[in-house]
């Protein structure tokens, strides 16, 4: 099971506690699915999570805005193409709610260690210049 740790962070409180939240919320939900074997549809864990991914992409493309990152109209089309994405799998998934927790989770670990990173790295040489 992954855990939000330390090397995921992205340098800003709120936005690592959006990631943290996250986690958390998998794992949650995970160890209902496989423990307590509550009847959890996909549908409703893709409608939620992607509400609460939805209002993290908002608030992180505001901080980038804010730190002057050049990449910004970058990160915000692979945000996007993630939403949609999202959109699609709430309105014809076949995924079980696993497979969509799965999914998510690993989308959002390659997310941050690929591209939020990289404001990471912007905002740290602003720091030092
Ligand atoms: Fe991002």
């Amino acid at each position: 099971m992954q855990q939000w740790s330390s090397e995921y962070s992205v340098g800003n409180e709120l936005l690592d506690a959006h990631h943290h939240v996250f986690f958390e919320m998998v794992t949650e939900l995970r160890d209902d699915l496989e423990k307590e074997h509550k009847d959890i549809d996909a549908h409703t864990i893709i409608a939620f999570l992607s509400d609460y991914i939805d209002m993290h992409f908002h608030v992180e493309e505001q901080y980038m805005t804010a730190i002057g990152f050049p990449e910004l109209s970058k990160h915000t089309v692979v945000h996007h193409q993630f939403a949609e994405h999202v959109n699609g799998l709430l309105h014809h998934s076949t995924q079980s709610a696993s497979e969509v927790l799965n999914f998510m989770q690993q989308w959002l670990i390659q997310h941050i260690l690929c591209e939020d990173k990289l404001y990471y790295l912007h905002a740290q040489r602003q720091l030092h210049k």
